[in-house]
């Protein structure tokens, strides 16, 4: 049984966790950071970077001391290597780095997106590679197929936006306030989802990609047009972006092949229309449908802690971790022989 301390800081969520072979959260912390950057309406890298460097180390003392746990306790450390925002990212893997110089332990990078492709697995022992998987964050929108540790084949990625992204600027323009997907989420409750006509960008494309920011001028146009009320544009928006996730899902799904799952990770994972029409998608196909726990959706440590575990397994008894001059990587995509999408070029 191994027990793995992971730690998350690419983006603005400063995080602890100890997670052990057994599938168990010993402890873990998260510290948001959203009070920090809702006056810019959006992450500031060198705010982030800063509050992490603050955070980090007691949050790591306190997740040890709430486990009843020392250094010594622990089998390997876990940080986020990459993608994301360089000095965060530094923060947390110089941080691993030392701690695991100053314990001989091994030191396991991990790459952010793995860890949000990984996560369901910590949540269900029963979810068995090959799978589909939808990953929809604030930086990624890529649908990939999960062969195993390390085995990726990305089948479609954004070419402008990703998902959580065309949702927090939603957000913004309707005045809603950062961090806006679940703001976006409650006020289309209240709204009409056919109340304003918006674009469903590439609907009917043979090509497997996302695009969103057509739909983003869109819902502005929209709102400075004043006929419509803000409920009504947010539900138009959500629904015009799960309708946009079903026409790709489409062609994607064509091109996995043999999967076991259709498995949804990353911010948008919270969205429970989302969801909802995900799971559909699965029943139609006959596939088994896995969505996390919401608390392991959203950027976490847990799973920062269970990809290293998954990568204990897959290495075998001879790893001895990765080089502690492992360089943080600002990308770092799943699946390097991927060809750029078009018009792609700003996120991995
Ligand atoms: O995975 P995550 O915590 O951070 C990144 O790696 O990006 O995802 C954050 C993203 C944000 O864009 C946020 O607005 C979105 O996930 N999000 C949601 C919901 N909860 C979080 N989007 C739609 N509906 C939600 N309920
Ligand atoms: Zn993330």
């Amino acid at each position: 049984m191994a027990v793995i301390l992971g730690i998350e800081s690419s983006c603005d969520e400063t995080a602890a966790a100890l997670v052990d072979s057994n599938r168990r959260v010993l402890a873990q912390h998260i510290a948001s950071q959203d009070d920090a950057h809702r006056p810019y309406g959006g992450v500031v890298p060198e705010i982030a970077a800063r509050a992490h460097a603050e955070r980090l180390a007691p949050m790591i003392a306190a997740t040890l001391a709430d486990a009843g746990l020392s250094l010594d306790d622990v089998d390997a450390i876990a940080a986020t290597a990459g993608p994301g925002l360089i000095g965060g990212v530094m923060v947390g893997l110089v941080s691993a780095k030392a701690l695991a110089m100053a314990s001989g332990k091994p030191l396991i990078a991990v790459n952010h997106l793995e860890g949000h492709a990984l996560s369901p697995r910590l949540a269900d022992a029963s979810l068995a590679f090959p799978y589909a998987l939808l990953l929809v964050s604030g930086g990624h929108c890529q649908i990939l197929r999960v062969d195993g540790v390390g085995q990726y084949r990305r089948l479609a990625t954004t070419i402008d936006d990703a998902l959580g992204e065309a949702f927090d600027k939603t957000a913004k323009i309707l005045g809603l306030g950062y961090p806006g997907g679940p703001a976006v989420e409650r006020l289309a409750e209240q709204g009409d989802p056919a109340g304003v006509p918006l674009p469903r960008p590439l609907a009917g494309s043979a090509e497997p990609h996302f695009s969103f920011a057509g739909l983003k001028s869109a819902v502005l146009r929209a709102k400075e047009g004043g006929r419509y009320s803000d409920a009504d544009i947010a539900a138009s928006f959500q629904q015009a972006a799960t309708d946009c996730i079903a026409d790709r899902l489409a062609v994607s799904l064509k091109a996995a092949g043999d999967v076991s799952a259709l498995v949804v990770a990353g911010g948008v994972a919270a969205n429970r229309k989302v969801r909802a029409l995900l799971e559909g998608i699965a029943a139609e196909r006959n596939l088994r449908f896995v969505a996390p726990p919401l608390a392991l959706c959203t950027d976490n440590a847990a799973m920062i802690a269970w990809a290293g575990i998954e990568r204990l397994n897959a290495e075998g008894a001879d790893f001895s971790g990765d080089p502690l001059d492992f360089a943080a990587r600002p990308r770092w995509p799943l699946d390097p022989g991927a060809t750029p999408a078009r018009g792609a070029g700003v996120k991995a």
